[in-house]
């Protein structure tokens, strides 16, 4: 029998236990012996839970009984949930966690141990929420360099810019739904200003290059700046606009990353990715593009990753899984300044011939009602650092919108 702990019963939390209960028999005959969940830490009291036998409030309950073999990390951010991790697989304890911020920040040290330690750290949930890519990457597609890796990583930016682009509903109605619906993270900044896309990238570029990616060597931006002008100008040009995250590898071994809202032409396998849906396309060398696509958030997707990293953790409890990166000491990520795409821009007060002057061949496009003065093009491929030297060279004009052009 294997006795596992979840701790933090919160949305994901409360999820797991949910799913590991509705389908124990079954995940007892997959792990090929009985399985029950021990404890679950939460500071806060659920007397009126069916479980509420096994609720504890002191982490050295769970770290000091040596029948607790698995723990289930839920409890999100860094604070409690760093120390018990690490502690946990010091203590030859295996650990399966959907925390993403952890895995972006601490994944190499925490690799290591469990690798010393023989045990197993899977972190499946911690991006894309119920679709399987961290197995997929590291054990399916392991014959392949993978040349390139994006994805559209966060449900509630996803179901933001879907409701912009399908109901011109405003930017703070559409977030309101997607809290209410259990996808943003408690502090939604988090989501919308990409810094949660950005810890998805960090994790999928450690797994497909082998060294940690920093978040704060990853430029990052949000979705605050898009506005339904920039909708209709994308929709003109037959493209849709997705946060993306995406990561590169360049010659030398250097790998090129970031995140930003960007146009995607309506014929992409990323255009048709709606509402709280994720989609990560990798290209592989020998595969070509594979499409990995399903619910990205809420409490049952991200719930079945987890268990069924628990249910990995149970069977490999002998010899850990060769899943691992090394730390980076020195970044192999290239500087943002030499990324290089087209680009859709929203000028006022810049005349055409300007705009050609500036960027060369570009391609012009249109709303309905705009107003005089105001232009939007897409610009030649370019790199970052030559977009922001001809954007200068529109002297007196506003830049009203920038956003990449990516061709997925
Ligand atoms: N807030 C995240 C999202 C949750 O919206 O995708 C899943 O990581």
């Amino acid at each position: 029998m294997a006795k596992i702990a979840v701790l933090g019963y919160g949305v994901v939390g409360s999820g797991t236990v949910e799913v590991f209960f509705k389908n124990k028999e079954n995940l007892e005959k997959k792990a090929g012996q009985e399985l029950d969940i021990k404890y679950i830490l939460d500071v806060r009291d659920f007397d009126d839970s069916p479980y509420k036998d096994k609720f504890v409030k002191d982490f050295d309950i769970i770290l000091n009984d040596p029948e607790v073999t698995v723990i289930a990390e839920v409890i999100g951010g860094l604070k409690f949930s760093y120390p018990y991790v690490k502690s946990a697989l010091e203590a030859g304890k295996s650990v399966v966690t959907s925390n993403k911020e952890l895995v972006a920040a601490k994944g190499a040290e925490l690799l290591t141990i469990a690798k010393e330690k023989n045990v197993n750290f899977f972190f499946e949930a911690s991006v894309g929420g119920g679709i399987p890519i961290i197995k997929p990457i590291h054990t399916c597609l392991e014959a392949n360099e993978i040349d390139e890796i994006a994805g559209i990583l966060n449900g509630t930016t996803n179901f933001i810019l879907t409701k912009m682009i399908r109901d011109g509903m405003g930017f703070d109605e559409a977030l309101k739904i997607a809290q209410d619906l259990g996808y943003a993270e408690r502090d939604p900044s988090a989501d919308v200003d990409g810094h949660d896309t950005c810890r998805k990238i960090c994790i999928l570029a450690a797994l497909a290059y082998g060294k940690h990616v920093y978040p704060e060597s990853v430029h990052t931006e949000g979705i605050t700046k898009v506005t339904l002008e920039d909708v209709e100008y994308a929709d003109s040009g037959g493209c849709k606009i997705k946060l993306i995250g995406c990561a590169k590898r360049e010659e030398g071994n250097d790998i090129s990353i970031g995140v930003f809202p960007a146009f995607v032409k309506d014929d992409s396998q990323l255009a048709g990715v709606n509402d709280v849906f994720n989609a990560i396309l990798v290209r592989g060398d020998a595969t070509g593009d594979v499409v990995f696509y399903g619910k990205g958030a809420g409490k049952l997707p991200t719930a079945s990753a987890v268990v069924s990293d628990i249910v990995s953790a149970v069977k490999h409890d002998k010899t850990s899984r060769s899943l691992t990166w090394t730390d980076s000491e020195q970044s192999f990520v290239r500087d943002f300044d030499d990324f290089t795409c087209a680009d859709y821009i929203r000028v006022k007060g810049a005349s055409k011939e300007a705009v050609v002057a500036a960027f060369g061949k570009v391609e012009f496009l249109s709303r309905k009602n705009a107003p005089a003065g105001e232009l939007a093009f897409i610009t030649p491929v370019m790199s970052e650092k030559d977009t922001v030297a001809a954007c200068e060279k529109l002297i007196g004009a506003d830049i009203l919108g920038r956003i990449r052009v990516l061709d997925y």
